[in-house]
């Protein structure tokens, strides 16, 4: 398992940082991006620790010329797995009902979570072997609405419908981890342990079923029942 390289948007905190953490301990080339190169560093000396070797570099992924530079920069050969973690939400859960959403926040949001994202995955497939692996990080929001999300619950809804694109698109299996509740920045604290959902995710990359996977949705109790 060792030389293999996974590239997590998003990496400077929250489900990202943990998820390249759980990988470091496998030995894998772990590129880190996002947009605070300070954040980053933190993730870096975090895998580091754990054995891992961390790449950092800053993108933001709403510009596609510079997430492509950040691959053709860090990975050497192929990429192995993607896990583009980067999204926003403005406003704390439960407090933004949609019809109070300012057009600033909504162009931010969409801009992020769903261009993005398409760019992230758009560019990363070009240097993935048919056997490699996306996993695009959603949860049930996208799906059951709830009050007060605001526009991260439809740009989410989109983030899946992308993945289950790709999925039918690409050689590649592209599906959805749902992780639950997570407490990060995004949520505002409250949730799982970042490091508790982190092990999910490695599943998802490393041991789940292609056919379970590609164009689908794993979560808690995929993972569980897999490794029960
Ligand atoms: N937390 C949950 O309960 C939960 C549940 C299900 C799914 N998810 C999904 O899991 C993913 C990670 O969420 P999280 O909870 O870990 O959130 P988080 O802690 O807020 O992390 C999101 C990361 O995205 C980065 N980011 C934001 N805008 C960016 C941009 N334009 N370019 C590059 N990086 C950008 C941020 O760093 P910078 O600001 O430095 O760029 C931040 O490190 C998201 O896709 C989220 O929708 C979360």
């Amino acid at each position: 398992m060792t030389h293999q390289t996974v590239l997590v948007t998003g990496a400077g905190g929250g489900i990202g940082s943990a998820v390249a953490e759980a990988f470091a301990g496998d030995g894998w080339r772990t590129v880190l991006c996002g947009r605070s190169e300070a954040e980053l560093e933190s993730t870096a000396e975090a895998v580091s620790a754990a054995g891992g070797t961390p790449v950092v570099h800053p993108v933001d992924v709403r510009d596609e010329d510079g997430v492509f530079d950040a691959l053709l920069e860090t990975v050497p050969e192929t990429l192995d797995v993607l896990l583009p973690a980067a999204a926003v939400m403005p406003h704390a859960p439960g407090e933004r009902p949609l019809q109070a959403e300012d057009y600033e926040d909504v162009r931010a949001v969409l801009d992020t979570n769903v261009y993005g994202l398409f760019a992230v995955i758009r560019e990363a497939l070009q240097f993935m072997d048919p056997d490699g692996r996306v996993l695009v990080p959603s949860g049930a929001v996208a799906r059951d609405p709830k009050p007060g999300m605001g526009a991260y619950a439809p740009s989410k809804a989109a983030a899946e419908a992308l993945a289950r694109g790709f999925a039918v698109d690409v050689d590649q299996t592209v599906g959805i981890v749902d992780p639950g509740i997570v407490a990060t920045d995004l949520t505002g604290g409250a949730g799982r342990d970042p490091a508790d959902v982190a092990e999910l995710f490695r599943w998802a990359a490393l041991e789940c079923p292609p056919e379970e996977l590609d164009g689908e949705i794993v979560g808690l109790r995929e993972w569980k029942r897999a490794t029960r």
